[in-house]
């Protein structure tokens, strides 16, 4: 079990009243079964999570028929296992949350039906969340958490963004990848390096043994006018690095700390961009590559050199999880969102969502 939520001064305001509610929150937009119970005044009672990476790995990447599969086999166990551990009873759910979208069609509609059948059985509300607000809040979960507004870098596997976040549903989108997300090129650079699949934790494994420089990558649109970033010529670059004549096994952690290095460069120019331009004093980091040692250090040190705060959720909470839908959840039912009607919405745009006004 996780320490609650702190109720400092820090905590926004938003933050739920006096009536103890427990939300279920179920994830299954990719290839993470996550399964969490919050309640709105103690805090995060239990999580629980299956990751599919292994049973992918054969195939270099998420195979979706596999994942659906997967998940109506994983999601009961695991919402069992939560119950237990917060000692709580399925009689004890208040509302139940779900990922309704972004995210693979097949895979989403294993949560919206357990979430919607849950709740049709149990005669309690069911909330459909979006994917991303729930990476962009879970640094609220953490202690201290930060205060709106802020500014947000949403880096995962199929998102790279920076938003500008004024309060729950209140997201102005300052800038996006124009082709691969973050987490796509550490997957595809991993790949060509040998690493397999998902090669995001294994190549910054490899990268902590290496020695950046020695190669010389490009920090692409580093230096663009804009909140912009493109990360496909990068593992171009890899690729062309690792054809050279000269190019031994041995280099590769060389060229794996280079690959981190140029990708950390982009990030944080960006990020520190967006916040000279909203004149922000807060910035939150959400999605897997979150879970980055090297990114976390280097954007807190030039951060805090220049005044600014730097909000990371808990490492276990960067990549899919069903605690940050729970959260987010709890948020939109506090705020009076209306129960939703049966559905999944493979895409769907985060700037389009409600602006909460509590
Ligand atoms: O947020 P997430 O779990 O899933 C999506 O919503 O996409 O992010 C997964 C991505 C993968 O691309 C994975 O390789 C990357 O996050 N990732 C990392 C690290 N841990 C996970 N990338 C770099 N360094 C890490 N330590
Ligand atoms: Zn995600």
């Amino acid at each position: 079990m996780r320490p609650p939520l702190n109720t400092s001064s820090t905590v926004p305001t938003f933050y739920p009243g006096p009536i103890a509610l427990q939300i279920l929150g179920i994830e299954t937009s990719c290839d993470e079964t996550g399964v969490a119970l919050f309640d709105t005044t103690r805090g995060l009672l239990a999580d629980a999570l299956h990751s599919q990476a292994v049973m992918h790995a054969d195939y270099g990447g998420v195979v979706p028929e596999l994942a659906s599969r997967d998940h109506i086999r994983r999601v009961l166990p695991l919402t069992r296992q939560v119950l237990t551990a917060a000692g709580s009873t399925i009689r004890d759910i208040s509302a139940v949350a779900y990922t309704e979208g972004p995210g693979l069609a097949g895979a989403l509609l294993v949560g919206a039906g357990m979430a919607h059948g849950l709740a049709f059985a149990l005669g309690v509300p069911v909330i459909g969340v979006h994917h991303l607000e729930g990476h962009l809040l879970s640094p609220l979960l953490a202690t201290p958490a930060p205060a709106f507004p802020f500014v947000a870098l949403l880096v995962s596997g199929g998102h790279t963004q920076l938003m500008r976040v004024g309060g729950i549903g209140d997201y102005e989108l300052l800038g996006e990848t124009v082709d691969d997300a973050a987490g796509e090129a550490f997957d595809k650079t991993a790949k060509l390096l040998g690493l397999g699949y998902p090669g995001g934790p294994a190549l910054a494994a490899l990268a902590a043994t290496g020695t950046p420089g020695r190669f010389r990558l490009p920090r692409p649109m580093i230096g663009s006018d804009d909140l912009d970033f493109s990360f496909s010529g990068l593992k171009t670059a890899v690729l062309m690095a690792t054809r050279s004549r000269t190019f031994s096994p041995g280099d590769r952690a060389d060229l794996a700390a280079e690959f981190e290095n140029a990708v950390v460069d982009v990030l944080i120019a960006k990020t520190l961009g967006a916040a000279r331009r909203t004149n922000a004093t807060r910035l939150v980091v959400a999605g897997g590559v979150g879970a980055n040692r090297t990114l976390r250090q280097r954007l807190t040190d030039a951060a805090n050199a220049r005044g600014i705060e730097v909000f990371y959720p808990a490492i276990e909470f960067c990549t899919d999880n069903g605690a940050m839908i729970a959260f987010a959840g709890a948020m939109r039912l506090s705020g009076g969102k209306p129960p939703g009607a049966f559905g999944v919405r493979p895409r769907w745009p985060l700037a389009t969502l409600e602006t909460l006004t509590t």
